[in-house]
């Protein structure tokens, strides 16, 4: 009997600005291979289907366990993380692409800087004074453990970005994921000292009014993040803050006339 081999289809691009094009490889089949180990079998021995020789397939990788976020990409139409995708689930000619919401690095890495850009404007960390000892934190009721393990487990792999109509160039949305990190620090009690800021950040440019709330993040998230519900929860504490802020105003005016200020 013939070997058993895997076809791959693999949209490349030599440069952020160059044309993307197509090439195709034949590998030998092993058990339980997924896209990465494919895709290590390629830069091993770069020469596609046709017999021609050409460059190893660039991409982001690490963890290979579903844990740093990096390897997702388009797997036959598809966001999905390479590392945890098999093989034998999927069918052939497999196609490969890099995430179409991100500006392409090379072949399948992108840039996704923007994740990190907007998780600082939401202020996305726990503050801290100084390196030196701080002393014991504040004790976590078990409650709100449970509450914000599953919101911790965000890889940042973008995922929920790639898929979300509004992630556009126009809306300058800021993606569920961040939305989810903003409810996360929320909870922390030292996260909480800037829970004001996080969410006038969420009412300004690219914030929570921009969603839709048409779900698709929900449904790739791989790590089961309860995206919808972390969305529906900020919007609350949004509209909480901006109803506080309305009757704030008042005496914020009267504060600026009182004498001898501006
Ligand atoms: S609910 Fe829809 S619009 Fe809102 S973040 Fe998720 S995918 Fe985007
Ligand atoms: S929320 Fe889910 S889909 Fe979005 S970046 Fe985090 S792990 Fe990925
Ligand atoms: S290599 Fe880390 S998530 Fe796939």
């Amino acid at each position: 009997m013939a070997d058993r081999t895997v076809r791959l289809n693999i949209e490349r691009q030599d440069n952020p600005t160059s044309k993307p094009y197509r090439e195709e490889f034949e590998l030998r089949w092993r058990p339980g291979m997924n896209i990465i180990s494919a895709l290590m079998d390629i830069a091993m021995d770069p020469i596609d289907r046709h017999g021609k020789q050409t460059m190893p397939i660039t991409y982001d990788s690490n963890c290979l366990e579903e844990v740093c976020g990096s390897c997702a990409m388009r797997i036959n139409g598809r966001g999905a993380m390479a590392c945890s995708s098999l093989i034998d689930k999927l069918e052939q000619p497999i196609r490969l692409e890099p995430l179409s919401r991100f500006p392409v690095v090379r072949d399948l890495a992108v840039d996704r800087s923007v994740l990190f850009e907007n998780l600082k404007q939401v202020k996305a960390w726990v503050p801290v004074d100084g390196t030196y000892d701080l002393g014991a934190g504040p004790r976590i009721d078990p409650a709100v453990q449970e509450q914000a393990y599953p919101l911790s487990r965000c890889i940042s792999c973008c995922l929920c970005m790639e898929v979300c109509p509004q992630f556009t160039e126009p809306t300058r949305f800021v993606g569920a994921a961040i939305i989810n990190q903003v409810r996360l620090f929320n909870l922390h009690p030292t996260g909480a000292h800037l829970r004001q800021e996080r969410l006038t950040a969420m009412m300004s440019d690219g914030g929570i009014h921009e969603c839709s709330y048409a779900g698709n993040c929900v449904q790739i998230c791989p790590k089961n993040i309860p995206l919808t519900t972390s969305i529906s929860i900020v919007y609350g504490q949004v509209m909480k803050q901006a109803i506080g802020d309305l009757f704030q105003k008042p005496e914020l005016t009267s504060a600026r006339k009182e004498p001898g200020k501006r």
